[in-house]
């Protein structure tokens, strides 16, 4: 609250200084890629997805498990979507689903590192040796990290983060563009902005009166300096947050593991994992809507991260089905179930968490 008001009391509120040190604080942390702060992980999509000029035709890969900011972006560009199944240990892209339609020809893959895991190198190599660029949608993998490093966009065209209200790292709304690519980094500070070569800040900055040129027209995706302000200050504490949200999953794994009739998703972590969602999986026969009545009841919230995008309607009606079919996650669709995970959250709630769900398995298994 002090960084904000510290920002209102400043005389500029829009983006600004805020904005370029939680910029240079964020390509810091994540090992010294370029960041580029949006007003959303979808805005850092489509900027991405705007560089590529996908041509008249084209096709975009993406997992049917996400959220559709995943594909709308490619949808709004005009391309056809083309949904992945999932593997069902990692609810990711499965590499099978990926390598048919790749053969069918693919022109942009969007994978997502689901839950904060990252996505396995072996299927983004699949899409890279194949000349598929990548765009990652890494709005719960701030914080994750592999064999590279962080995620961060060092295996494709750009990693997006979202610091939406419940991501590891949050301003209210918001997030970035990731990327090793120092020209697509500058088309993102110009496209975020109208595509105009001159904004407010830099006018200020530079005492010139001018109103700047358009070469292209961009989107309307900057992050104002009040919410900057918030994401510099929770990248202060940052990795004390992660080690809570990391014991409350392991204590998540260690519970559930214990409960008869479900099991937690990504089965296999590793110490690279953002830890974002505790997404469990029922039993076949476990009446899903009679366990989210029973927590309800206790006053636990629970979520489904995800509806698959082949179940909504514009995709149902627009979108191709990948060549091996949405099995999984049609199956899964009607399984999985999100438990709460957030930073207020203590162990002894995790525990209270699962010892309604294991009395919730085991009423619902009587009936
Ligand atoms: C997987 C995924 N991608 C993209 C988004 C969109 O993020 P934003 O709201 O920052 O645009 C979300 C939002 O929750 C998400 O879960």
């Amino acid at each position: 609250m002090a960084a904000v008001q510290r920002v209102l009391e400043s005389g500029w509120i829009g983006t600004g200084p805020e904005c370029d040190r939680f910029e240079e604080e964020l390509a810091d942390h994540l090992g010294g890629v370029h960041v580029v702060c949006m007003n959303s992980c979808t805005a850092a999509i489509e900027v991405a997805v705007d560089r590529l000029d996908l041509p008249p035709g084209s096709r975009v890969g993406v997992p049917a498990w996400t959220h559709p900011a995943t594909a709308v972006p490619a949808a709004l560009s005009g391309a056809t979507i083309v949904l992945l199944d999932v593997d069902r240990h990692t609810l990711q892209v499965a590499a099978d689903s990926l390598a048919g339609a790749i053969d069918q020809g693919l022109n942009l893959l969007i994978p997502v590192h689901f839950a904060g895991r990252p996505v396995d190198h072996s299927v983004l190599d699949l899409a890279r040796s194949a000349g598929v660029p990548i765009v990652e949608d890494a709005a719960h993998a701030f914080g994750a990290s592999d064999a590279d490093g962080p995620v961060a966009g060092r295996r494709s065209v750009a990693a997006a983060f979202s610091f939406h209200a419940t991501k590891n790292l949050t301003t209210g709304e918001g997030g970035a563009l990731a990327t090793t690519d120092g020209e697509l980094a500058a088309f993102a500070k110009v496209h975020r902005h109208h595509g105009l070569d001159e904004d407010a800040w830099s006018r200020q900055r530079s005492g010139r009166w001018s109103a700047g040129d358009i070469r292209r027209p961009g989107r309307k995706a900057n992050l104002p300096d009040s919410l900057a302000a918030m994401g510099r200050v929770q990248l202060r504490s940052f990795a004390s947050r992660q080690e809570h949200r990391r014991t409350l999953a392991n204590q998540y794994r260690r519970h559930v593991s214990t409960i008869e009739g479900v099991s937690l998703v990504p089965g296999a972590t590793g110490p690279g994992n953002a830890d974002h969602l505790a997404v469990v999986v029922l039993d076949h026969g476990i009446d899903r809507d009679q366990i989210v009545g029973y927590l309800e009841s206790a006053g636990i919230a629970t979520g489904l991260h995800y509806t698959p995008l082949h179940h909504l309607s514009w995709f149902r009606d627009h979108a191709t089905i990948g060549p091996t079919g949405l099995s999984v996650c049609d199956d899964l669709a009607r399984r999985a179930l999100t438990l709460p995970l957030h930073a207020r959250l203590r162990t002894t709630d995790v525990d209270d968490v699962c010892e309604h769900l294991a009395i919730a398995i085991d009423l619902a298994g009587r009936r």
